[in-house]
This record gives structure tokens, sequence and C-alpha cells, in this order.
């Protein structure tokens, strides 16, 4: 069995600091790890840790005017020796691991104090992990990294060496929460509430040190099913009481831990419909239980219904999230986060951003991605999705001059923050995430939360730059691969937005029709004369009205909505013409083939790392490349035949079709 790798924190790393002499000041369990991580890489890498006497660098955790952000730190230098300071030990931590990624330039380059702070105060990954495992969805639901690496025969593991490990790869990258269990809570997952608690506290426990709380997903019916009261009904008196002294003994256990996580009335979780209530309703006990002390409820608004016909052109599932939560703008209480997937349908390769983050302006909004690659590769494709996640959260909802959708998650539009948050793509896998260069997305994740406007580009090298150090080689080789491969990865899968065309219930691997007649509300209408979903006002489902201008227009005309996203809002003959100059059908065509061959191109490059990566790393991309390509020619081959015969449009370079 493999060790399990180091991820983006290999001693490499810290060359930089662990060879010199540094001084740790402070108290607390955060600062403790900080002062444990110099201490490792110090004996590592010949430096020494220091109490007294001259220093190359300070870590400084004291009060300091003027300050009141316990995550922000301050680096500078006094005479020769740099130095860090925070009024917190999450600000230490990340002003340390700031100056791990700037190696040895954090000791050469500019002297001036500047101060950093997160642009997002929740930055949080949620869990997909069950207790139990899940007859059809394994343990990690959605999950292509293996087991669990919190529970294990039905209980949290009795080592939790591999939590430990993670939680300093997250402190690393400044995610500062963690959902510990599946949105679809089970039997089993009920009971971390009760039951199994002392566990949680034991998990709680290994994150607190690394800045991180943890939250539980609950299930809406938890009254019934937990407290054996007839009704979970959130008006009614005893089940308020029910959650009020649940969640103070949650807290007895774990006075900081961060709230609950709530999928209810979606996809055949409960909630608060069965008792003729809505979603405000709902949260709000919720928040009421945890008020008092100081927790969040992460309410997520992915409802809608799954019971769906296609005949039914009026129903569209793009439309839900927003119908039933504009409506409730300013009835939450203030500690209720609605949580909204950043798309309007399910973490596509391509989607618009979800028209409810511009329409609760008196609401706490959180913004949703996946880490976990569930429509995107299943961690078998490379797929480097930051750039994604940078487009959508830099998109500005009003227009040019508005704020963005980050600032909307942030606070710094209209209600306080919400946070950014997204399902982790982490298992048992020895790398961590099946294909070990998903790696990147979770370092991309963190650091993106943390600074949204980051270049994409630039958070690939930091990655590669630490994960694989010193064989620039490697690093371009590995950039030429990785850079463009969500786009690679769109081109050669559904077209144009228009989305799915997956293998139904996995997700993997083409499917054109595979969703076309089910009642998932997942469609593309293809026929003989044409594809879309006409999402238009004037003739369609309505949903750009679902946006403030200037979208709504530039949506509703295919004058003005943009190439990418022509099939998720129109439906459109085969020969319309794109802004790109090309036939719809043409682009299908020339977006396959191309998207295959940059695959292959992709394979190529990949092959002549040979040696100059661990073998390990490279067996097991070598093997996935194999399948990537394997599966590329079949989404090709089937997307290109299946709109050939749908239409009956050549391809106009006469390619085969196979
Ligand atoms: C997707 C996914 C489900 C998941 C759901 C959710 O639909 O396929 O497995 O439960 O998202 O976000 O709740």
């Amino acid at each position: 069995m493999l060790d399990v790798h180091p991820a983006w924190l290999p001693a490499s790393a810290f060359r930089s600091v662990g060879s010199r002499r540094v001084r740790v000041v402070g108290d607390g369990p955060v600062v403790a790890t900080v002062r444990a991580e110099v201490a490792a890489a110090t004996a590592e890498h010949g430096g020494a840790l220091v109490d007294d006497g001259p220093a190359d660098l300070e870590l400084v955790c004291a009060p300091e005017d003027g300050e009141t952000d316990p995550e922000a730190f301050v680096v500078g230098r006094a005479g020769r020796t740099a130095v860090v300071r925070a009024i917190g030990g999450p600000g230490l931590l990340y002003g340390f691991h700031h100056l791990v990624r700037q190696g040895e330039a954090a000791f050469t380059g500019e002297a001036g104090p500047q101060r950093h702070a997160p642009r997002q105060p929740v930055r949080m990954l949620d869990h997909w992990d069950n207790v139990a495992v899940h007859p059809v969805m394994g343990q990690v639901e959605r999950g292509y990294s293996g087991g669990s690496i919190f529970y294990a025969d039905g209980v949290v593991r009795a080592d939790l060496s591999r939590v430990r490990s993670y939680a300093r790869l997250l402190g690393s990258i400044g995610v500062n929460r963690v959902g510990l269990n599946n949105v679809n809570v089970g039997p089993a997952e009920a009971g971390l509430l009760t039951d199994l608690l002392p566990d949680v506290v034991r998990l709680a426990e290994v994150f607190r040190p690394h800045g991180i709380r943890v939250h539980l997903s609950v299930s809406f019916a938890a009254p019934v099913t937990l407290g054996g009261l007839p009704t979970a009904d959130p008006l009614d008196p005893a089940v308020r009481d029910w959650w009020a002294r649940t969640t103070a003994d949650v807290y007895a256990a774990i006075p900081d831990f961060g709230g609950y996580v709530i999928k209810a009335d979606s996809e055949g979780q409960p909630g608060p419909f069965a008792y003729g209530r809505d979603h405000a309703d709902g949260a709000n006990v919720l928040a009421r239980a945890l008020a008092p002390f100081g927790g969040t409820v992460f309410w997520r608004a992915f409802v809608y219904d799954h019971h769906q016909d296609w005949r039914d052109r009026s129903t569209d599932r793009a439309r839900a999230a927003h119908d039933h939560f504009a409506p409730l703008d300013g009835a939450f209480d203030p500690n209720v986060v609605v949580q909204v997937k950043a798309g309007p349908m399910d973490f596509q390769a391509r989607e618009p951003l979800s028209p409810v983050v511009a329409a609760m302006p008196r609401t706490r909004l959180a913004v949703e991605f996946q880490v976990t690659q569930e429509y995107t590769g299943h961690q078998k494709h490379v797929c480097h999705l930051v750039p994604q996640w940078r487009e959508m959260l830099g998109f500005r909802p009003w227009g040019e001059g508005e704020p963005t959708v980050a600032d909307v998650a942030a606070g710094r539009a209209a209600a306080p923050a919400g946070g950014v948050v997204a399902v982790s793509n982490v298992g048992d896998d020895p790398f961590w995430t099946g294909h070990p260069l998903a790696q990147a997305n979770l370092f991309g994740f963190g650091r993106l939360a943390w600074d949204e406007r980051l270049a994409p580009e630039a958070v690939l090298d930091e990655w590669i730059g630490l994960t694989y150090p010193g064989d620039p080689a490697v690093c371009q080789a590995l950039h030429e691969i990785m850079d463009g491969s969500w786009l690679t990865y769109e081109r050669y899968t559904a077209p144009l937005g228009v989305g799915f065309m997956v293998r139904p219930g996995l997700h993997y691997g083409p499917a054109v029709d595979g969703y076309e007649y089910s009642r998932w509300g997942t469609y593309h209408f293809a026929d003989r004369d044409g594809v879309g979903v006409d999402r238009t006002r004037a003739t369609g489902t309505g949903f750009t009205g679902q946006y403030p201008a200037p979208w709504r227009d530039r949506y509703e005309s295919t004058d003005t909505c943009p190439d990418e996203l022509l099939l998720f809002f129109h439906h459109v003959p085969y020969g319309h013409v794109l802004h790109s100059g090309t036939t719809v059908i043409q682009h299908i065509y020339d977006t396959h083939f191309a998207g295959h061959d940059e695959v292959r191109r992709m394979a190529a490059t990949w092959a002549g790392l040979e040696g100059r990566v661990p073998a390990e790393v490279f067996d097991r991309v070598t093997g996935l490349l194999v399948e990537q390509l394997r599966c590329a020619t079949e989404w090709r081959d089937q997307v290109n035949t299946y709109f050939w015969r749908k239409s009956g449009v050549p391809d106009a370079r006469g390619r085969t079709i196979h």
C-alpha cells in the first residue's frame, strides 16, 4: 500500500522557512499548530525554533491596534527579520502558509508591511460522506476517491490520523468550516446529532487546531425519527423545544460547533412542505435553536420537482430555486444562510449563474460549487475547475460596475455574508482525490474562497510549484495539461450549455438521450429541426425573467446570448449561426473533434514526464489518461453521430463520423 501522498505540503515546500531561525509568539491551539509546523520544518531543513536571541522570522500572535479580524495577518520586516503578525491563531497560520507558498521570495522581496485578509468570512467544504455504506451511492455520495476518511464500519474511525493530515491541508489554504456528513441524511448519519455525538467531538478536536469549525447535515424529520415526536412541524412548540434541547447538547460537547447544513423538500428528503409550512418557517426553527450559541444554519436552495414530464414544456427545473426562495426574501432569521448551487440546474460543466444570487438582497447567501467531479469526469478525467469557479465568482449579475457574485457571498453587496461552499472531492485514496491532478481543484477552491480575484493560472502554478517542485519541464507540462482542461472537457461533452447527456444515475460517460424522457427535468429537446431549451419570456418557460437587467435581456435574445450558453436559453435550428460565425451543428462537430484531439495531446505531454515525477503518480495518471481518451472518444462519436442522424447535416469538413 502506497503511503499517503503529501499533496501540496511535501517537506520540500518548507525549505525556506525551515532553514532559518524562527520564533513563534502566542498561545492557543492554532498557534500551537504553527509552532509544531515550524518545529518539523526546522528539524527537516537545519533551521531552529528559538525562544530568544536573533531570529530570521518572527511569527507573532498578539493584539494589534486597529486589527479586528482574527483571520487577517500582516507581513513585514523589522531590520533583517521577517515578521508575521496576527491577532488570532488562524491569521498566524494563514500568514505562515503565505510565507511557505512564497518560498525564498518571502525573505528577499518587498519589505513594506502588507495586510492580507480573506475576502470571504466563510470558506466551507461539505462532505457527502455516509457513516453507513449506502447500497447505491457507496460510502461517499458522488465520491470518486474511495471510502470516507471520517467513518468506517458504521462509526467514526478509531484512527483519525488521515483526518489530521486533511485538516492540516485545509488549514494551509484557509478553509475554515467543514460539513461532516452527506446532505442526504440516512438513519445511521442522523445519529451523529445524538448517539454518535461523542465521536463528532473527536472530529471537532482534530479540526479545531487548524482553525476549522465543524457542521452536521441534519434531517428535517429528526424530531420524529430521533426524538420520537409525532410531528416535525416547525411551528409546533414540542418540535421547537426538541431542536433547542438537542442543539444545546451539541454545544455543551462542542462549544465552537458551526451549525447545521440541511437539504429539505428536495429529492425525497423531508421538509416543511409536509406540514404546509414554507422554507423560512423550516429554517428559522433550526436557526433559533442555534442562535444562543452563535451557530448558523446553511439551508440549501436546491429544491425542485423531481417528478417532471418532458411533455410539459412549462415546468422548468432551472426556475425552481428562484420560484421557491425569492418570495421568501426577508423572512429568514439573521443566522440563516441560504446555500445556492452556483448554477440553476446541477453542477454541469457549463451553466449560467443561478438567478437566486441576485434575487434575495435581504438574505444571507452562500454560493455552492462542486469540487467532486460528478458531472465533470469522476476524477478519471483531468478537469481543472478553478477557471469555472473564478468566472462564476467574478460574474456581475447586475452588469458592469455592479457587485460580483463573490461580493454577494462576502456581504459586500446588500445582505451580510453567507459564504463560499463546495462539495469535497476527498476520500481514503492514497492520493486523496483519486486522480492525483484533482488535488489542484481542492487547493484552488481554498485559494479562490480566500481571494476570488486570484488568476486561475497563477493558482495552478502555485499548486504545481508546491507539489512538484524543482523541475521546470514538469511545471510546464502540468500547466499545459491542466490549464485549459475544463474547456477541453466541455468541448467533448454536452454542447453550448445544454447540459446532461450523461448516463443516468451514474453521471459518467455519454448517453445523449439518457435523461431525455425521464422525470428529472433535464432535457435538451433535440428533434429533427433543432436543439436546446426555450427559456425565454417571449415563447419559453420565462426563466430569463428571473434575472435582473442587463442579463434578463441579454439571455432573452439569440443576438446577445453568449454562445456557450445558447442552448441553455434557446431552442434553435441546427443551421443557426453563432457569434463565432459557425453553425450550431458545425460547432458540435468541430468542438467534439477538437476536444478529443486535445485529450490525445494531454496524454502525449504526460508521457514525456516518465522518470520526472514519482513513479506511482506517473502510473496512476497514465492509466487515467487512457480512460479519459477512451471516454472522450465515446463522447465524440456518440454526440456527433446523434446530431448527424437527427439533423441530416453532414460535417462540412468531411471527417469520418463514427
Ligand atoms: C445532485 C447529486 C445528488 C445530490 C444532489 C444534491 O443531484 O446527483 O447525489 O444529492 O445533487 O446536491 O443534494
